[in-house]
């Protein structure tokens, strides 16, 4: 088995840090992947896990991802995830626990920011913020990321069809999408304006029947939107749908959605690729997000969030291009374009 510190070596990251707070019923782990290109930037998810090494390896992974996608975005920040394990007692006391994350955080001297994540809200954020000033995602301040997400996600499926079929055109296009949720509608709508036709799933039915209703859309059962005959598949659910299963049912020619880590493992990536089926990487797709803090973090104008929004259009196409010339898939053309920007950034000091 490899150490940690070999796993760390392997995966490049900077610190982990093990926290521990056991009057305030507070564990934690906090990655940080990388600050060259800034502070690490990353999310405090709130999560019970099977196993300290789950939870290692999930802050590991996350974190390096966010390094890969704000450095894909073009953001001057680095990349960072906080775990802190949900043990089964109940009921947690909030304020105890994320001031306990607060005061870590604020240790760390801005070298790592959070914001909110999966199992935690903008109430929590501003009980870490009592603590330090290094938390981002208040209530009221930033404003929602999903319409910037779902506009993201659409420049990066026009980008795709401009690679697969030689045209940003989706008129006519069929758009299997998975999950009506904040980003899921938005881009539902989006897609309608364009002249898509949209099947649409949920496992909240009332959420796929809106949609439905509003953009004439059809429904389709959750458990066969993934392999429905479409010409693009939008996963804007849950991650890790695209396992061995849905590769080989998949019927699209696209894959381009919002979902974080829709791969399973890598090595599903080259399984899509063997099979024809372009795949747009989720880091790249899904960047509006991220791209939509510049307005806090660096006092972007909603124009000029706009404007980076509509470049993932661009990146999206270049990591096309990488991975059809090195004979990539395209998940690891976008890991080395993020790693090539990292190398020019230390480069130049
Ligand atoms: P959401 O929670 O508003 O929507 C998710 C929707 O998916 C819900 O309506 C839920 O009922 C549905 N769903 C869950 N499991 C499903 C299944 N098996 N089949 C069909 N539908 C299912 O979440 P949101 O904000 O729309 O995010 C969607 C995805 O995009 C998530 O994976 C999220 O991590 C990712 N993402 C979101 C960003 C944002 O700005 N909101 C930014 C970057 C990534």
């Amino acid at each position: 088995m490899k150490s940690v510190f070999d796993t760390l070596a392997a995966m490049g990251h900077e610190q982990v840090l093990l926290c521990a707070d056991e009057p305030a019923g507070y564990r934690a782990i906090i990655a940080i992947h990388s600050t060259a290109l800034g502070p690490a930037l990353g999310g405090t998810r709130l999560l019970g896990y099977a196993s300290d090494e789950d939870a290692l390896v999930d802050a590991l992974r996350l974190s390096r991802g966010m390094t890969y996608k704000n450095a894909l975005a073009g953001m001057d920040v680095g990349g960072g995830k906080a775990v802190v394990l949900r043990s089964g007692a109940e009921p947690l006391d909030r304020e105890r626990l994320f001031r306990a994350h607060g005061r870590f955080i604020e240790r760390l001297g801005g070298r790592f920011i959070t914001g909110e994540d999966v199992g935690t809200t903008p109430a929590d954020m501003e009980l870490i913020r009592r603590e330090t000033r290094h938390v981002k995602g208040l209530a009221g301040e930033g404003g929602d990321p999903s319409p910037w997400t779902a506009r993201g996600v659409l420049r990066a499926i026009q980008a795709g069809a401009r690679h697969r079929w030689g045209s940003d055109e989706l008129a006519g296009r069929t758009v299997a999408l998975q999950g009506c949720g904040s980003v899921g509608g938005r881009l539902a709508a989006e897609l309608h304006r364009l002249g898509a036709r949209l099947l649409v799933a949920d496992v909240d039915p009332d959420r796929a029947r809106h949609v439905a209703a509003e953009l004439g859309a059809t429904v389709v059962p959750p458990d066969a939107i993934a392999s429905v005959q479409a010409d693009i598949f939008a996963p804007c659910a849950l991650g890790g749908v695209l396992d061995d299963r849905a590769v080989q049912a998949l019927r699209a020619e696209i894959v381009a959605g919002a979902a974080n880590n829709q791969l399973l493992e890598p090595r599903h990536g080259d399984a899509l690729a063997a099979r024809g089926v372009l795949y747009v990487p989720d880091v790249v797709a899904n960047a509006g997000g991220v791209l939509s803090g510049g307005a806090d973090l660096f006092g972007w104008t909603r124009a000029e969030v706009h404007r980076r929004v509509q470049a993932i259009y661009d990146t999206v196409l270049r990591v096309l291009e990488m991975a059809a010339s090195d004979g990539v898939s395209p998940q690891l053309a976008a890991e080395r374009l993020a790693e090539a920007r990292l190398r020019e950034r230390a480069a130049a000091g």
